[in-house]
C-alpha cells in the first residue's frame, strides 16, 4: 500500500465510523438540558414531579410506544396553543426559541427518555 492510499483508507474508515455513530445518535443530554433551561421550561416541568405542567416522566409515559411521539412533542413545543395549568387557568404554551430541527428533536428525545 502506498502512503497515500493508506491515509485514504484511514480517512474513509473514520468517515464510516462517524456516519454510523450519527445514524444511531444518542440523546445529547447536556444540550437538551441547556435548551430546557434557557427556555424556562423548568418553571412548569420537573423531571419527576408534576408542577404547573406534567412531569417529564409523566409525559414520557403517556407517549411510550407511540410511533409519532417525537413528532408530536416537537409540534407541541413549536406551535404553542392553549394549555390548562394545574390550577385550572389557561395559558399559551411556551414556544421553543430555536428553529433548529436537530435541537428540537434532541429535546423531544430527551423528554421521552424519562
Ligand atoms: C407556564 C407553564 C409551562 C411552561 C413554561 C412550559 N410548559 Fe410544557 N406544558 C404545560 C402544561 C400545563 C402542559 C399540559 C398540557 C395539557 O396536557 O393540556 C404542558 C405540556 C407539555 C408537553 C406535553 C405535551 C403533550 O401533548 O402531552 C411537553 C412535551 C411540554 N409541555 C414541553 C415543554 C417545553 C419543552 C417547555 C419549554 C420550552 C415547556 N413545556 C414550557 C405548562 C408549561
Amino acid at each position: 500500500m502506498t502512503k497515500l492510499s493508506r491515509s485514504l483508507a484511514v480517512l474513509l474508515s473514520s468517515a464510516g465510523l462517524l456516519f454510523s455513530t450519527a445514524a444511531f445518535a444518542q440523546v445529547d443530554e447536556d444540550a437538551a438540558k441547556l435548551l430546557f433551561k434557557q427556555n424556562e421550561c423548568g418553571k412548569c416541568h420537573n423531571p419527576s414531579q408534576n408542577k404547573k405542567g406534567p412531569s417529564l416522566k409523566k409525559i414520557a409515559k403517556e407517549y411510550k410506544g407511540k410511533a409519532t411521539a417525537e413528532a408530536d412533542l416537537i409540534k407541541h413545543m413549536t406551535k404553542g396553543g392553549k394549555v390548562k395549568l394545574d390550577d385550572g387557568s389557561e395559558e399559551d404554551h411556551k414556544v421553543l426559541d430555536t428553529k433548529d430541527a436537530k435541537a428540537q428533536a434532541n429535546l423531544a428525545k430527551w423528554i421521552l427518555s424519562h
